[in-house]
């Protein structure tokens, strides 16, 4: 199986999860949009809240009802991807620059799943770079504090995050930094050192979020639970 199939399998059976008259949560990314692929075959008559201008025109496209965040009083069930999966489901994610409208979603959900191939399921999290959501304006000043913070933790001052086009800016209008790790050693205490520079907006640590992985594995799915 490749990758891709693996994220298509995880996406198919989270979409079984959804029932009628639910408001879901849509993640971003390309196991997310399996899903939500899935779940628009389905047919249900169910609310989308789209974490990403990306995923709400992949679900327009696909004739799903969305619903901002701001028009719902609570979210039945979200699923999204991630980068990594650690353990007891503490995660990275915001690869897809989405983390902060995705961190949101989330914490309005009464229940999240977390979908993946089985690659992004680790022992330990930190290989994958960390993404952090800072605000544009003074940004350089911010990237010099949360130098110093990698610095306590040894780690390599965290790096802006450009692509062809240039800097790379968020839904929200914000700009990213990514900090190598290899190992975050203390996810918890880099969540509240992170949290406490003015400037971030948020970081891809979730930490305590996810009630349920959905990994998809050679062997079909494997469930986990914190
Ligand atoms: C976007 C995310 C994605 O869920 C994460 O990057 C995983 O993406 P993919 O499913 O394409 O591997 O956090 O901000």
């Amino acid at each position: 199986m490749t990758a891709d199939d693996q994220k298509r399998i995880s996406g198919e059976a989270a979409a079984q999860l959804v029932e009628a008259g639910m408001v879901v949560g849509l993640g971003t990314g390309s196991t997310a949009a399996w899903f939500v692929k899935a779940l628009a075959a389905r047919g249900l008559d169910v609310r989308g809240v789209p974490t990403s201008e990306a995923t709400a025109n992949l679900a327009r496209e696909l004739g799903m009802t969305l619903s901002s965040l701001d028009d719902v009083k609570s979210i039945d069930l979200t699923v999204d991807g991630a980068d990594e999966i650690g353990p007891g489901l503490s995660l990275i994610k915001g690869g897809g620059a989405a983390l902060l409208r995705e961190k949101l979603v989330w914490e309005a959900s009464a229940r999240c799943v977390v979908i993946a191939d089985a690659a992004k399921h680790v022992k330990a999290l930190g290989a994958f770079k960390l993404p952090i959501e800072v605000v544009r304006f003074g940004h350089p000043h911010t990237g010099r504090r949360l130098a110093d913070i990698a610095a306590e933790f040894d780690l390599p001052p965290p790096r802006l995050r450009t692509a062809e086009r240039g800097v790379v800016v968020t839904d929200g209008g914000n700009v990213i930094y990514d900090m190598a790790s290899g190992v975050i050693a203390d996810p918890a205490a880099l969540a509240g050192a992170l949290k406490s520079v003015t400037g971030v907006v948020d970081h891809g640590l979730f930490l305590d979020l996810a009630d349920e992985a959905l990994i998809g594995t050679d062997d079909g799915i494997l469930r986990l639970h914190p």
